[in-house]
């Protein structure tokens, strides 16, 4: 499976500095936790290694090749078939029920098979009851399992999850995050998560802290 090398990330909007020089590795299977006051740059660092937003200088290398150097179809087939994204803020569709919301990145993917079964990953995020209604109706927690269950669905090697248990009470997060970390050990998808619940990450994986912009490892554990 392709690496993905974050080299030197530099990025500012509207002349402020965003994040400045930022570099990381991403090997298969890998685990990844990124912690941080609030505005110091995470959302951004996982939008851009997600291919999702260019950065104002640096790159991201997957499988060696320039992602924002690829044409749009090829930047979007990344998207699509190797990386699963979590937004802090889940971007469903509102107006489509929450198994139209998870089965959307599997019709991009047509020709492909190695989809997980809706109703296998609809148990284990415990939204079996609420498949079928309009994502709008949906409780804060509920959209956030569905926006779980979006972006792994298709089985993708990377999974980018930004406060992926943000809206769910200890249980259910710890069930969660089980979730991800199974995922990561049966099918060794790699997870880049920001998270501030230290405690249901298992080894072994690498925390990092930004500051400022500023990304430093803060600690590997094996
Ligand atoms: N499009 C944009 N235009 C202007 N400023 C932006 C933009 N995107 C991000 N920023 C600024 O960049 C900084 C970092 O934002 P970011 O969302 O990456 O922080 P964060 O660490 O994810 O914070 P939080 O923990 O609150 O989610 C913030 O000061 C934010 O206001
Ligand atoms: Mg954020």
């Amino acid at each position: 499976m392709k690496k993905l090398e974050v080299v030197n990330i530099i990025k500012q909007i509207n002349h402020k500095t965003i994040l400045s020089g930022t570099s990381l590795t991403i090997e298969k299977g890998s685990i990844h936790v990124i912690e941080g006051k609030s505005g110091s740059g995470k959302s951004t660092l996982l939008s851009i290694i997600g291919g999702m937003e260019k950065p104002t200088r640096g790159t991201v290398l997957f499988g060696g090749k320039d992602i924002y150097s690829l044409s749009d179809s090829e930047q979007s087939n990344i998207r699509s078939k190797d990386f699963g994204f979590v937004f802090q803020t889940f971007h469903l569709l509102l107006e489509m029920t929450a198994r139209q919301n998870i089965l959307l990145p599997t019709q991009l993917n047509r020709g492909t098979e190695d989809f997980m079964s809706i109703d296998e990953l609809a148990q284990e995020l415990e939204i079996t009851e609420v498949l079928d209604k309009k994502a709008m109706y949906l409780s804060g927690g509920e959209q956030q399992r569905v926006a779980i269950g979006r972006a792994i669905v298709t089985n993708p090697s990377f999974i980018f999850a930004d406060e992926p248990t943000g809206n769910l009470d200890v249980k259910t997060s710890a069930k969660i995050m089980d979730l991800l970390l199974q995922l990561n050990k049966s099918k060794d998808m790699a997870l880049v998560i920001v998270t501030h619940q230290q405690n249901l990450i298992e080894k072994p994986h690498i925390k990092y802290q930004m500051e400022d912009g500023h990304l430093r490892v803060e600690m590997t554990y094996d």
